[in-house]
This record gives structure tokens, C-alpha cells and sequence, in this order.
């Protein structure tokens, strides 16, 4: 292997330490705490656990966490309320809403009601538009937690090329935009993309979101390029009835061409809830009108 390994994890350590401080300067400034609130409808076990994992993490950075759960036949005006009942609470100054939501509710509606200077996910068209006009307001965690680990490893982006394979509009799409305001040539690529290969062995940067497990390979990469993997997905493992967590690239023959690599777990993971907790606390400093240098955490 010659790749470097990106720790996330340690990453997402460090940025926690960073948040902790800010925090108690927050609770000394304002005498409250930032408060992040996160709403689960439904027991969808995954989510349970993530959300569950965010509510620790809050508590833990010396920030107060409200969770809002509701049953999966909840009705969407039921979910509605929740939120507007959030907007209003000066306490509350981030509001999450764990997707995917019971298909019963319009998630996009759902979003709609948040109000864009609470919404940490960034996935209010009032911030994904401040993204792609370069105003600030807030950007969705994964995609701006790959852009704090790629500028940690590479410092400036300039001018490189980036493939971003995978346009959601959780991921690729918001990927794409950092990658462009940080001045690279950017390439999105996805299902229906002609010539993948040769996309992404163009690339120094290759982003990979496309929820399909080792679909990149290592003769694929341009050598000395930064692979950034969103991918988590469970397979079946070697031993009969063990699962394992695999990422969107082929680590193995991937390490052995890349510059530098995010391993599945403990890359891009570990990052989303760090960011969200960035997001809420510079939310709160906005919120009450007190200074936070965000370009230093
Ligand atoms: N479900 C899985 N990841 C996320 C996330 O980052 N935000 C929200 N709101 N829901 C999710």
C-alpha cells in the first residue's frame, strides 16, 4: 500500500475539542447553552442509533440536546407543529429532522418549514441556494466535512480536477459546489455517465457517493490522486452470517495507486456529526449575535 490513510476519526476528534471550547465561551457570553433539537418519526433502527449517537455528542461538546420522537403513523401536520414549535424556541438555535421520513410525509415539504437560519442540515432551498451564490448560510455535513479533510490534507484545492461521482442532493450536488468556491474544475459523474474510468482517472480528487459498495477500483485512479469515500455499505463478510462495512471504492487496489484515502470506517463517517455539531454551534453564535471566527474551526 501507498496511500496515506485520511483518519476521520482523529479528525473528527480534534474539531469536537475545537466545538467543546467555543461552547463554554457560548454558555459564558450568553448564559444559555447552544442547543441543537433533533426529531425522529418512526423506529427505523438505523436512525434510532444515529440519532441516539447525535444526542451524546451534543451533550458531550457542552451543548444542550432536545429530541423530538413521534410515532410512524404520526400525521405530517403533527411533524409540522413540531417544527414551527422549534422555530419559535429561542433556545433551539439548530433543528434536524431525520430523513427518510414515513412515506406518508413529503420530506421536501417538511424541510421547506424549517427556518433557514436553524436548518444545520443545509437542505432548505434558501441555503442550498446561498451555497451555489457563495452567501453564507449553512452548508449539509458530509459534503463540508470531506472539503475540511481535503484541505487539511492538500491545503489549497486550486485548480485541481474533482470528480464528484453521485448527485444527490444530500452529497454529490452540495460535494459539487465546495469543490467549485474552492476553485477546482469539477466533474459529476453518475449512473448514467459514459466512460466512468476514464472520468475518474482524469481526476486529482475523486469523491465517491453512489451507495454501491467497491464500485471504484485502484486502476481507475490517477496515481498520487485523494480518494474521498462517502460510501458505507453493509456486505456480506467472509465468515457465514457476518456483515462488514465496505465503502463505494475498493480500498485494497485503491491504496495501492492513491496519494492519500479515506478508509470505511473511521473517514468521511466519523465527520458528519462533528460538522453537524459545528453547524449548530456557529448557528448559535449567529442566532445571538455573538463573534465566532467559523474559517478557525
Ligand atoms: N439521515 C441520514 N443522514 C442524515 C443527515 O445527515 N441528516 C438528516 N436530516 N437525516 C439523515
Amino acid at each position: 500500500m501507498t496511500a496515506a490513510i485520511i483518519d476521520g476519526k482523529a479528525f473528527a476528534e480534534a474539531l469536537r475539542a475545537r466545538l467543546a471550547e467555543k461552547a463554554a465561551s457560548f454558555e459564558a457570553a450568553t448564559g444559555r447553552k447552544a442547543g441543537l433539537a433533533v426529531v425522529l418519526v418512526g423506529e427505523d433502527p438505523a436512525s434510532q442509533v444515529y440519532v441516539r449517537s447525535k444526542g451524546k455528542q451534543t451533550v458531550a461538546c457542552g451543548m444542550a440536546s432536545f429530541e423530538h420522537k413521534l410515532p410512524a403513523d404520526a400525521s405530517e401536520a403533527e411533524l409540522l407543529a413540531v417544527v414551527a414549535a422549534l422555530n419559535a424556541d429561542p433556545a433551539v438555535d439548530g433543528i434536524l429532522v431525520q430523513l427518510p421520513l414515513p412515506g406518508h410525509m413529503d420530506e421536501a415539504k417538511v424541510i421547506s418549514t424549517i427556518d433557514p437560519d436553524k436548518d444545520v442540515d443545509g437542505f432548505h432551498v434558501i441555503n442550498v441556494g446561498r451555497l451555489s451564490t457563495g452567501m453564507p448560510g449553512f452548508v449539509p455535513c458530509t459534503p463540508l466535512g470531506c472539503i475540511m479533510l481535503l484541505k487539511d490534507r492538500l491545503g489549497s484545492l486550486s485548480g485541481l480536477d474533482a470528480v464528484v461521482i453521485g448527485r444527490s442532493n444530500i452529497v454529490g450536488k452540495p460535494m459539487a459546489q465546495l469543490l467549485l468556491a474552492e476553485s477546482c474544475t469539477v466533474t459529476v459523474a453518475h449512473s448514467r455517465t459514459r466512460n466512468l474510468e476514464e472520468v475518474v482517472r482524469r481526476a486529482d480528487i475523486v469523491v465517491a457517493a453512489v451507495g454501491r459498495p467497491e464500485m471504484v477500483k485502484g486502476s481507475w485512479i490517477k496515481p498520487g490522486a485523494t480518494v474521498i469515500d462517502v460510501g458505507i455499505n453493509r456486505v456480506p463478510a467472509a465468515e457465514e452470517g457476518k456483515t462488514r462495512l465496505v465503502g463505494d471504492v475498493d480500498f485494497a487496489s485503491a491504496a495501492e495507486v492513491a496519494g492519500a484515502i479515506t478508509p470505511v470506517p473511521g473517514g468521511v463517517g466519523p465527520m458528519t456529526i462533528a460538522v453537524l455539531l459545528r453547524n449548530a454551534l456557529v448557528a448559535a453564535h449567529r442566532n445571538a449575535g455573538v463573534a465566532l471566527d467559523e474559517a478557525a474551526i
